[in-house]
Formats: C-alpha cells, sequence, structure tokens
C-alpha cells in the first residue's frame, strides 16, 4: 500500500506536495482525473437531480470544455492553488463524484471543502466516507486546523454529511448567493483538527 501512496513527481505543487495521492479510502480512490476520464464525467454531469445544486457555473457542456476542465484542475494542483480529485469506486473503478479542497489559507491553515456525489450513488455513504478521509489527510498532510463549507439550508443532505463527519454548524450567511433571481442564504460548517469524528475511512 505504500507505494501506491507515493505522489507522482510533478502531479502537485506547493504545500500541496506533502499530501500523497491516490487516497484510498474503505471503498473509493480519490485522485487527480486524467484526459481519460472525460466520457465518465460528461455522463452524469447534467443530470437535473445535480443542477438543481449549482448557483453559478455549469459543468461543461462539451467534450472539449470537459478536456479543458480536467487540464486547468491539474495546473492547479501542479500551482498548489487548489485541489479538485476525482471519486472512483475501488472495485470497479467507476467514476462515482468529485470532492475538492479551495480558498487553502497557509497564513490562517484553512481551507473550503466541496463534493458531489453522481445521483446513482446516492445514499451509500460515499460523500462522508470521502470528505472524512480527505479531512484527515488535509489535517495531517497538510497540517490545516480548520476546513470550512458551504451549504444552502435546503440541501439537508449535504448538512447531514458534514454533521456525520463533525463539522459544527456556525452561523448563516443571509443572502450571500444569487441563483438566477433569487437569493440565497448559505450555512457555514466548520471542522477544527481533533473533531473529525470518522477520521480516514
Ligand atoms: C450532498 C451529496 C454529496 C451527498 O452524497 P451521498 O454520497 O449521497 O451522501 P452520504 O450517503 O454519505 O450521506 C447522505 C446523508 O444525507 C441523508 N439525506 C439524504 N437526503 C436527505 C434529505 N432530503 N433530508 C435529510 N437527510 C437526507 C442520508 O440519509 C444520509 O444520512 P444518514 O447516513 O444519516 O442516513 C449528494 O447528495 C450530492 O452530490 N448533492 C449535489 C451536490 C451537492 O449538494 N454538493 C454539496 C454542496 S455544499
Amino acid at each position: 500500500m505504500s507505494g501506491m501512496r507515493r505522489p507522482k513527481r510533478n502531479e502537485m505543487g506547493g504545500r500541496l506536495s506533502s499530501l500523497a495521492l491516490p487516497i484510498l479510502t474503505k471503498r473509493l480512490v480519490l485522485r487527480l482525473p486524467t484526459l481519460a476520464d472525460t466520457d465518465s464525467f460528461m455522463s452524469e454531469a447534467h443530470d437535473p437531480r445535480l443542477l438543481q445544486w449549482f448557483s453559478k457555473g455549469s459543468p461543461p457542456e462539451t467534450r472539449e470544455e470537459q478536456v479543458d476542465t480536467i487540464k486547468k484542475i491539474r495546473k492547479a494542483a501542479r500551482a498548489g492553488d487548489s485541489l479538485s480529485l476525482g471519486l472512483f469506486d475501488r472495485g470497479s473503478g467507476a467514476s462515482v463524484g468529485v470532492i475538492s479542497l479551495s480558498s487553502l489559507n497557509w497564513g490562517d491553515m484553512c481551507a473550503e471543502i466541496g463534493y458531489i456525489v453522481s445521483p446513482n450513488h446516492w445514499g451509500k455513504g460515499y460523500a462522508t466516507e470521502a470528505v472524512a478521509s480527505l479531512c484527515a489527510e488535509a489535517f495531517g498532510c497538510l497540517n490545516l486546523h480548520r476546513i470550512e463549507a458551504q451549504v444552502w439550508p435546503s440541501n439537508l443532505a449535504s448538512g447531514r454529511v458534514l454533521e456525520k463527519v463533525g463539522f459544527h454548524k456556525e452561523g448563516t450567511r443571509r443572502q450571500c448567493d444569487l441563483k438566477g433571481k433569487t437569493w440565497l442564504d448559505c450555512d457555514t460548517y466548520g471542522l477544527l483538527r481533533g473533531e473529525n469524528r470518522l477520521g480516514p475511512t
């Protein structure tokens, strides 16, 4: 296992290079996407069950846009700016979602986490497994002190994922997100080092 976890040279830069990829959980592999993932990423991205949870931007419309997105993800990781990892079933290799660490702030040792699971895989505990494991790596290898998430109050599944891992709901940012013509509140959830209930999964 230790051999598998050695980071590939030039895959990640800056302080992100302390994090060894892939991250393995009980059922998932968390790794940087490659261009070989283009078609599987596109296949479920426009499912209306997912799109309802987007406010800005939309998933890539064309294969070329998806290729471009994967290239940008890899470039951002190499630059140490942000980390977006695909979630893949350890057995079949099927893509089941994505997870990210962004807004990396090395001064305050904090970052924001985001995640999406493909609707056909909802309710199997994949998001919880991935969030707990990435947080464990971020507190361990990256030495972060705090990880936060922004969640619409109506997104009960996402709030539940965070609560299961040990995040605290810290407050509500009122009307901070414009979706179409509607202002939406966002709940801020925070997890401090030592609060991850599930640890690596
Ligand atoms: C949020 C999301 C990632 C959850 O993925 P998942 O793999 O299904 O999550 P898990 O199976 O680990 O856990 C989901 C939990 O929410 C609960 N849940 C799901 N729908 C719910 C609802 N409508 N009301 C209350 N709880 C709900 C599940 O029962 C489960 O809790 P439990 O284990 O206590 O039963 C997935 O729904 C998703 O991709 N949504 C769209 C994108 C998104 O919202 N991302 C997060 C942005 S902040």
